[in-house]
């Protein structure tokens, strides 16, 4: 299998192999398998090199990854002087890519290396150099995009966090001035502005919480109507700072269902308040929730607007995280947690939108959800 012009053509189309190969720990056990193929030898090792040119024993073959100390000693040597050798029974192949050494491979048996088997060593060390730094390269791009990608979401959430602590130490001064001047007024605001920063912070812990892959709901009894009510008073003012009619409406005799209370009532929450932002000096703006029981098995909550509707490309990517039209004031993160809050109660989540004329969001639930352990 030594024959110079039958080991060229075979190099070659190994190389292609090589350069298909995505995986670097596959690559790795390939090219040593091919090496024994042509160049037979009791043992391999593979060394690698960091940016600091330090070696590393990365893989072996036929043998327990230890390397004796002798072995790496020469194995250095022939790295730093980046050319193929065989010295006695060992043979050493720098792995050279783009001019720079990436590492290097010894063999060893008990019988000498010629130098045509040093030459054609060579070749496959160059062409599996070649394929390996492409690997390298691209788990480099992967690390840098997932850094860049941790450095988005961290400058989103503190942002976010931000907003929640100003409204906090608004709170705090309301509070305080009102204790330093006996002003009942000033108290009861601040109090009131505390109990919406402590509601924010729960919306935004649950938006976090909500990314995590063992995000669980706590299922119990819930009053729909009590929940529609108790978002009705949480946006009342907002609703007439803005001038938007909000209209709620829960069927009478609202049957018990069950469910994660907290979660639906942040589900709905963030409905509504993308329904707010969706508006943009609307003369008559209005938002419409509805409960409603639609038979023995389930029943339907909608979140209905009349602002802005989405485009076609919106609404189909309108449930990825990070998935925003607002820029800076958005997270991307409300609709995901609300679609995966509504599957994780067994429901299902539609939306119906047109440019121009509105939005209504429906949750299809089941009135008994089992929780599934
Ligand atoms: N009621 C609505 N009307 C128009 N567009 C909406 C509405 N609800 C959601 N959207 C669109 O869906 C996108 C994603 O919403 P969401 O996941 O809540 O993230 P965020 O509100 O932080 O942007 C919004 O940026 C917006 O473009
Ligand atoms: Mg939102």
């Amino acid at each position: 299998m030594t024959n110079p012009a039958e080991s060229g053509k075979a190099t070659h189309e190994i190389g292609r192999i090589y350069d298909a190969i995505s995986d670097k720990n596959v690559l790795i056990d390939f090219f040593l398998q091919t090496v024994l193929q042509f160049i037979p030898s009791s043992r391999g090792y593979l060394f690698l090199a960091g940016p600091d040119r330090r070696l590393w024993l990365e893989s072996v073959i036929l043998t327990a990854k230890e390397a004796p100390d002798d072995l790496i000693a020469a194995a250095r040597g022939a790295f730093e002087e980046g050319k193929p050798s065989a010295k006695g029974t060992r043979l050493f192949l720098p792995l050279i890519a783009r001019n720079s050494s990436i590492g290097v491979v010894c063999f060893e048996r008990d019988k000498e290396f010629t130098p045509e088997e040093v030459g054609i060593g060579f070749n496959f060390a160059s062409e599996f150099s070649g394929a390996l730094k492409n690997i390298l390269l691209f788990e480099e791009n992967i690390k840098m995009e997932r850094l860049a990608a941790i450095g988005q979401t961290m400058a989103m959430l503190v942002h976010e966090i931000k907003n929640i602590l100003q409204l906090a130490k608004f709170s705090d001064e309301m509070i305080r001035m009102g204790i330093r001047e006996h002003n009942e007024k000033f108290l009861s605001r601040g109090m009131e502005k505390l109990g919406k920063t402590l509601k924010d912070m729960d919306g935004f812990i649950w938006e976090v919480a909500g990314l995590s892959k063992d995000y669980q709901l706590e299922p119990e009894a819930v009053n729909v109507p009590a929940l529609v009510e108790e978002l009705r008073r949480d946006l009342s003012e907002r609703a007439e700072a803005c001038q938007v009619k909000l209209e709620f409406e829960a069927e009478e005799n609202f049957p018990e269902v069950r469910g994660d209370s907290r979660s639906l009532y942040r589900a709905l929450l963030n409905l509504v308040k993308n329904a707010f932002e969706a508006f943009k000096n609307h003369p008559s703006a209005r938002i419409k929730v509805h409960a409603r029981v639609l038979d023995q098995e389930r029943y339907e909550l909608t979140v209905e607007d009349n602002a802005s509707g989405m485009s076609d490309e919106v609404k189909a990517r309108l449930f990825e995280e990070f998935f925003s039209t607002k820029g800076k004031r958005g997270t991307g993160l409300g609709l995901m947690v609300v679609s995966r809050t509504v599957k994780m109660h067994q429901g299902t989540i539609t939306v119906e939108s047109k440019p121009g004329t509105g939005t209504k969001f429906t949750l299809n639930l089941p009135r008994n959800f089992a929780s599934r352990k």
